[in-house]
């Protein structure tokens, strides 16, 4: 009798009830199976929530500066819109470890002193004039300065000039977050004192000597302005000796001179020159990576969509979708990611 009784029951649904009163079991105890998720977990390769997108500069500087009519940046701390991915809405991220956003500072605005165990740079999109002060050197910006404030160092931000200026944050928040190892502290002064004049760091550092007893590895550039006006010559110079890769163009990558390494330990950048009439090869890497363009026009095909850019517009690739640009005219582009973060962990990988 009991065997006949046994023969009647669907085996395998026998067994997914079986298991499934196994799982409500063991889930009181706070464990799980890992079996049941393994796919999900560890995929053949990557799989992004991020899409690619773009935010044209024509289309959202208007609203940009709408924004100050609406909050100050004394009391909004700092203002910034943020570039949120289409595919990541409401989570505060242009990619799955970056936050970017586009900040407005008025003339005769201060943004308050602070810092934070995130990176920061500055990206200038537009204007001209307003300041940064970080670590007791003020430096002046520029449209295509690019500018570090590196874990836990001061800066406060002012504008004393007759004209709006807009530039693009980006900083490692949500990487930050990742680790929950984020602190933020005031200054107990709006601005911090200046010590040092405008240039400093750069003489100091950035010109193949370094100050006697300057530090000897630390893990970020000691340069708080990488200025346009010094980077710019430069790709004419890796263009007229041939250094133009088929993929980047004449690309430099911002570096920590006393090391050699990224500027920052996580998060990456650089400047490319794209000549006239570019097809550049298809490309694609781990590392999601957002594109500024600082000079030209030109289009950029991601994955199986073409967006085309012009001065100031700002578009992302997701990690591991192929991308490549094409140009009519000569064109600079701006980019940075996560990559330093990658590579110290062993994990980037690209596909040329
Ligand atoms: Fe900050």
């Amino acid at each position: 009798m009991v065997k006949a009784a046994h023969s009647s029951i669907d085996p395998k649904n026998n067994t997914q009830v079986a298991r499934q009163d196994y799982y409500d079991k063991i889930s009181k105890f706070g464990l799980t199976p890992a079996w049941e998720r393994l796919r999900e977990l560890i995929g053949t390769e990557p799989k992004s929530q991020c899409v690619p997108a773009i935010w044209k500069f024509k289309s959202i500087k208007a609203m940009v500066l709408e924004a100050a009519e609406l909050i100050s940046a004394e009391e909004a701390e700092r203002r910034v819109l943020l570039l949120e991915n289409p595919g990541l809405p409401g989570k505060s991220r242009i990619t799955q470890t970056l936050l970017a956003g586009l900040q407005l500072i008025m003339p005769g605005e201060t943004a308050t002193g602070h810092r934070h165990t995130a990176s920061a740079i500055r990206f200038i999109v537009d204007g001209d004039g307003a300041y940064t002060t970080v670590e007791g050197e003020r430096t002046c910006m520029s449209s295509g300065d690019f500018v570090l404030t590196p874990n836990w160092t001061r800066h406060d931000h002012g504008n004393t000039t007759d004209r709006p200026m807009i530039w693009l944050d980006v900083l490692d928040v949500p990487m930050i977050n990742y680790f929950e190892t984020m602190f933020c502290e005031h200054l107990d002064r709006q601005t911090q004192p200046v010590i040092l004049q405008d240039g400093d760091s750069l003489a100091f550092f950035g010109s193949g000597v370094l100050p006697d007893r300057a530090p000897g590895t630390p893990n970020h550039s000691s340069i708080i302005n990488y200025t346009y006006a010094h980077t710019r010559p430069i790709l004419n110079r890796l263009q007229q000796a041939g250094r133009v890769d088929k993929r980047h163009g004449a690309r430099l990558r911002y570096a920590n001179p006393a090391t050699g390494g990224w500027a920052m330990p996580t998060m990456g950048a650089q400047l490319a020159l794209l000549p006239a009439g570019f097809k550049g090869e298809s490309y694609r890497a781990t590392d999601g990576t957002i594109f500024v363009c600082v000079e030209g026009q030109g289009l950029t095909q991601i994955g199986d969509t073409n967006f085309e850019w012009s001065r100031g517009d700002i578009f992302v690739a997701p990690p591991w979708q192929h991308y490549g640009h094409t140009t009519d005219n000569e064109s600079v582009l701006f980019s940075i990611s996560d990559r330093p973060a990658q590579e110290a962990l062993g994990i980037w990988r690209e596909i040329t």
